[in-house]
């Protein structure tokens, strides 16, 4: 197990290159099971949870060729078998997008329960609910989810929560079945937007992504496609917190500042100079952030996987500050770790009140995970001295080489090894 180790107290300055976005490869990778040729996929991050979606499509018979680091050429002709086993499942959520998927190619699917982030509970029902619209049997045998149709036809389901995970599975089952598949109170994440391309570049029929009503026709075949993935709203915001957080001057490139207004608008109301350019944002303070109150809401708000980065920030605020959690039931873990480091919070179920304090301390914290780790690295580089975080796997999950990232922008950090 390795750690980061960071002597923070620097600004963040220079310019920084986005990768892939996270959210949308774990869902367009498995997507590729329903072509019946050959797909090139560029712009992947370098990340565990791809690597990871990676072997599982090679263990389901898809030939999977690296052509660089960020380049896939995925042929899933010869794709017959339907099984997600635990050990493959359990280490990401995104593991349930091949109950969709292998629905959609083979009418079967059998996939262990996902795992990922530990937010509380996480539960499929929205999922379960899309794909028995579609006609699809689903039960849970010998701690399985199965799913069997002797064929799928379009179906209406609304979502009585927006779901991203629900939103993106019922779009893969319901992309090759027979007639019209109507999704009320989808999730309009951008992310979303990118399967519904990605899949319409293949020839299928899905309107309205980005709206909260997608209405997909079904067609029989998909062809090969090449397809580029977008940039990795995420990232940048925390890339943009960290500048913030250390009042740094940074350029962060290779984005779609459209995907960032939420984040920009908050970070604006912290005192933060923003520019934005066609494909980059220039983000610069030089003061202490001014409070604000912050609610994270499906897209178009504020992200929730923005949530434990700006509560980093505002712990660093002139005043105090407002987290309300309006996604998650449990995404505040990670506050007893910032706490270690002298923020002053109070949580009280989905709201965490923030007392700002001048300056952070240098502490030995854990990744609770994957964005509550970048929050940990965004408060110890803002602060003096060595931190260090444990339990960086987290963070590697979704973060493509944050430590050379970081240090190309001035950051003191290293990874190394506990043995
Ligand atoms: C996706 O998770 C993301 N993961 C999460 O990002 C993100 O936090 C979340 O969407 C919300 O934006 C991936 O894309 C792989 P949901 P997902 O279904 O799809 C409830 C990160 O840090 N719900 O939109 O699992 C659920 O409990 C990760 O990159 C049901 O009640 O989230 C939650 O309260 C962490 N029943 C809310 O909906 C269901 O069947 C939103 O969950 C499904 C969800």
């Amino acid at each position: 197990m390795d750690k980061f180790v960071i002597r923070g107290g620097k600004p963040l300055k220079g310019e920084v290159c986005i990768s892939g976005a996270k959210n949308a490869a774990v869902a367009i990778l498995p997507a590729v099971l329903l072509a019946d040729g050959p797909c090139r996929i560029e712009n992947l991050p370098r990340i565990s949870d791809v690597n990871l979606i990676i072997r599982v499509m090679e263990k389901l018979g898809a030939t999977v060729k690296m052509v660089d680091d960020s380049i896939a050429e995925i042929d899933p002709t010869a794709v017959s078998l339907y099984t997600v086993s635990e050990d493959m499942a359990k280490g990401m959520r995104a593991s349930s997008y091949f109950l969709g998927a292998l629905l959609g190619r083979l009418h079967r699917a059998q996939v262990a329960p996902p795992g990922g982030c530990d937010f509380g509970v996480r539960p499929i029902d929205q999922h379960i609910k899309g794909f028995e619209a579609l006609g699809a049997d689903v039960s849970i045998e010998n701690n399985m989810v199965v799913c069997r149709a002797n064929e799928l036809m379009g179906g209406y389901v609304y979502l009585d929560v927006v779901s991203v995970g629900a939103t993106i599975n019922i779009m893969l089952a319901a992309v090759k079945a027979q007639g019209m598949t109507v999704i009320e109170n989808a999730a309009r994440e951008p992310h979303i937007v990118d399967l519904a391309n990605f899949l319409n570049s293949m020839g299928a029929n899905i309107m309205g992504a980005g709206t909260n009503v997608i209405k997909i026709r079904g067609v029989s075949h998909l062809r090969g496609t090449t397809y580029s993935i977008i940039p990795d709203q995420i990232e940048a915001g925390t890339y943009m917190v960290a500048a913030v957080a250390t009042r740094g001057d940074v350029l962060i490139n290779h984005v779609t500042p459209k995907h960032l207004e939420s984040i920009i608008v908050k970070l604006a109301e912290t005192g933060a100079r923003i520019e934005q350019f066609d494909e980059a944002v220039r983000i610069r303070m030089d003061k202490p952030p001014r409070r604000c109150k912050v609610k994270t809401m499906p897209h178009p708000g504020f992200p929730t996987d923005m949530q434990p980065q700006i509560t980093a920030l505002l712990s660093l605020a002139e005043g105090d500050s407002t987290v309300i959690e309006s996604v998650w039931d449990n995404r505040f873990r990670y506050i007893d770790e910032l706490r270690k480091m002298g923020a002053q919070i109070t949580v009280e179920g989905k709201r965490a009140e923030i007392t700002g304090v001048p300056c952070l301390k240098h502490a030995r914290v854990k990744a609770t995970d994957l964005r509550a780790g970048a929050a940990m690295v965004i408060a110890a580089l803002s602060c003096e001295g060595q931190s260090e975080i444990e339990d960086i796997i987290h963070i590697e999950r979704g973060y493509e080489n944050i430590v050379g990232k970081l240090s190309a922008l001035g950051a003191d950090i290293c990874r190394v090894s506990m043995d």
